[in-house]
């Protein structure tokens, strides 16, 4: 009976931090002190940084996920598969190409379909072969974006061999969702992450709103494993905005922030404040089991 419950309360907690599917994105903050806000999050599980190297500084809770942004001189793809196998722990997970409908100026890496999928056949189908699980090159949330990964199947034929799209939205919750849904049904069989959401220059009232819309929307879709609220910023640095940012100006978690990492009662950070109070609550019991187990 006590082992039972021993066994229940140290497992419930567990069971419900490992649901979570949030990450991420992370760009190199100008304040370094920034990154330990993001070191206590329940509710984060992964992150990004459009890099092939882990960021330094963040803590090893977060899983790492390296990624094969462009084709460009910054980015060599053929130091890729080496730089992954530096990697330890070995990454589960890869991202590809960083929005190849996008020109670079507007942070797309401008890639034709031929150039990717050549490079997919060079560099990340034998990544694939030893058993890591690479991501489709993630397109913008445009009709463009998705013509684009449509071609790219087509040319690569590697439709199998990717483990799971990846999509971006930037827009109003109201657009997201047949986004999403003519996702899921073009690529039925396929996980889905939405490595890079938000809400551009909106007031912060109606950032908020879609927020929570949002989140409640990506959480609860069976399709949707991941995603990454963009960005990392403070709120005088985001280019997409001040009310969209994580941080406020002097580093603190803006409410959406707050939210997003689960320390607070958002609809979405719910499940955070349970994982929390099940660990809380999983502790003293253990305390106690143990105190029983001592006097017995
Ligand atoms: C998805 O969007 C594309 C591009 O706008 C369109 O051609 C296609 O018909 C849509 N598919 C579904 C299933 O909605
Ligand atoms: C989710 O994926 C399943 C297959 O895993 C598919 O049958 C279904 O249509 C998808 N659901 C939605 C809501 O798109
Ligand atoms: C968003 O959710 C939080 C937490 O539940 C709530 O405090 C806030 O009022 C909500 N904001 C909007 C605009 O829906």
């Amino acid at each position: 009976m006590h082992l039972l419950l021993l066994t229940l309360t140290l497992l419930t907690p567990l069971t419900l931090a490992a649901s979570s599917k949030r990450g991420l994105v992370y760009i190199h903050p100008a304040h370094p002190t920034d990154l330990t806000t993001y070191t206590s999050s329940p509710e984060l599980i992964w992150y990004y940084n459009y890099s092939p190297l882990p960021a330094p500084g963040l803590p090893s809770s977060l899983s790492f996920v390296p990624m094969l942004w462009g084709s460009d001189t910054s980015h060599i793809p053929s130091a890729f598969p080496g730089q992954i196998h530096s990697l330890s722990p070995k990454p589960e997970y890869i991202l590809s190409f960083n929005e190849p409908d996008e020109p670079t100026k507007t942070g797309g890496s401008s890639m034709s379909v031929s150039t990717a999928a050549d490079l997919w056949g060079k560099y990340l189908a034998p990544l694939r072969k030893e058993g890591y699980k690479v991501g489709a090159p993630a397109i913008t949330g445009s009709p463009r974006g998705l013509a684009w990964l449509a071609d790219f199947f087509k040319t690569c034929k590697c439709e199998d061999d990717a483990a799971f799209v990846a999509v971006h939205w930037y827009g109003a919750f109201e657009g997201l969702v047949p986004f999403i849904t003519n996702v899921s049904s073009t690529y039925p069989s396929k996980e889905i992450w939405v490595t890079e959401w938000g809400l551009p220059g909106a007031d912060a009232k109606t950032t908020e709103t879609f927020f929570n819309q949002t989140v409640e929307f990506l959480e609860g879709h069976k399709n949707v494993s991941r995603h990454a609220y963009f960005g990392t910023f403070r709120s005088d640095a985001s280019n997409i905005g001040p009310s969209a940012a994580l941080l406020d100006k002097k580093g603190g978690l803006s409410s959406v922030g707050r939210w997003y990492l689960g320390e607070s009662k958002a609809a979405g950070a719910e499940k955070g404040d349970a994982v929390r109070g099940g660990a809380f609550a999983g502790w003293w019991c253990l305390v106690a089991l143990i105190g029983l187990w001592a006097m017995g």
